[in-house]
């Protein structure tokens, strides 16, 4: 029975990808935080070990590493907030560029490494100069998170090609479900037209309604990781639609879900706003078809409509 150790298990990617390695027979391992919700498992967290440890505490993470000794370890643990990390760029760089330098250290002094996958994403491209980015794009990060990112996936590179691990970046563009975490832009919107039409919530406030992003389904980005994990050889892969849509398509997509005018309902609130905001992030995911054989089927209006009709359903009463 293979053995996975997962980081972040208890978010969104982390729960889905737990859920698609127990369908294949893994022995699934987790580490969680003391703190962490684990409403995302609930379904199936009997059928998980789960390990208590921050990623910056090295001797516990050291300990569970060494205790499991897994085949493949999914790191997918860290602050995933982008607007967050102008206000926390030193907690975002520590748990992202550091904490996976250290990951990295600790399964280099394994005895027998486990296969490593980083999640990486398209933030290291910043504002790139070329659209749509692939894996030979420059790094040219422009945001706190984007830096640390870019960190963090060069340093997998570095060890990749110096110790032989075999350690793969995913440089993923934005996933959502409706697992997704509130301060997300989609599930924000999704819930609150939601909210609004069961006359919980009287408007919504957001910030760059123009702002555009290449938005896929994390179900199948999962699968992704996965895929780069079985491979004969490591390498990198850009994780994308190819597809570009606006903030404001995704308000009117899930007001139109409930019936609603969002027009009548949102408003522009400069709290929202970001002091940098990455612009024409847009993926070729190419190598990833050629060589995975994975390619990005649900459509952005049938994943936003199903967010919504999602959140319906789990109002709170
Ligand atoms: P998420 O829902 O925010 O999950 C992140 C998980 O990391 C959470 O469970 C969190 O634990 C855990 N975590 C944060 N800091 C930690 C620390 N210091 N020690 C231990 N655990 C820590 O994010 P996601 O959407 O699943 O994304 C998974 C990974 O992919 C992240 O690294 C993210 O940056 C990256 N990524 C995501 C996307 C996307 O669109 N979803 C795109 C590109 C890259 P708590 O539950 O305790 O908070
Ligand atoms: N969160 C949020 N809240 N974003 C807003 C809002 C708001 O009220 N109003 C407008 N936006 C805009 C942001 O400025 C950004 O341009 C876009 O909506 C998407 O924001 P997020 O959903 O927070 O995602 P992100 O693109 O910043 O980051 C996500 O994708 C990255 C991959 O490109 C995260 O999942 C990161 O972890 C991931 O690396």
């Amino acid at each position: 029975m293979p053995r996975a150790l997962i980081t972040g298990i208890a978010g969104q990617d982390g729960s889905y990808l737990a859920e698609w390695l127990l369908a294949r027979d893994y022995e699934v391992h987790g580490i969680v935080r003391e703190s962490s919700c684990l409403k995302r498992l609930q379904s199936f967290k009997a059928r998980l070990v789960l390990h208590c440890a921050d990623l910056n505490d090295s001797a516990t993470v050291r300990r569970i590493l060494t205790e499991t000794a897994p085949d493949e370890v999914y790191h997918l643990g860290g602050q995933s907030h982008v607007g967050l990390s102008f206000e926390q760029a030193e907690a975002t760089c520590e748990s992202i560029a550091i904490g996976t330098l250290r990951l990295l250290e600790m399964i280099r002094a394994l005895p027998q490494p486990p296969r490593f996958f980083n999640a990486s994403s398209s933030e290291v491209f910043g504002r790139p100069e070329t659209s749509p980015q692939d894996e030979q794009t420059p790094f040219r990060p422009a945001t706190p998170y984007g830096c640390a990112k870019a960190f963090a996936t060069q340093m997998v590179v570095i060890e990749r090609h110096t110790f032989g691990l075999f350690a793969c970046n995913g440089i993923l563009y934005n996933h959502e479900s409706p697992r997704r975490g509130d301060n997300f832009v989609t599930q924000k919107i999704c819930r609150a037209a939601a909210a609004i039409k069961q006359g919980r919530q009287q408007e919504l406030s957001l910030g760059n309604l123009s702002s555009q992003r290449d938005w896929g389904d994390a179900r199948e980005y999962v699968q992704a990781m996965w895929l780069m994990l079985q491979q004969a050889t490591p390498a990198d892969y850009v994780l994308a639609t190819g597809k570009l849509h606006s903030v404001q398509a995704v308000v009117e997509t899930a007001f139109a879900a409930v019936g609603l005018n969002w027009r009548d309902y949102v408003k522009m609130d400069p709290r929202f706003m970001r002091p940098e905001d990455p612009a024409r992030l847009v993926g070729n995911p190419a190598k990833a078809e050629k060589i995975l054989g994975w390619r990005p089927i649900a459509s952005f209006t049938r994943l936003i409509t199903e967010m919504t009709l999602s959140a319906l359903e789990t109002a709170p009463a």
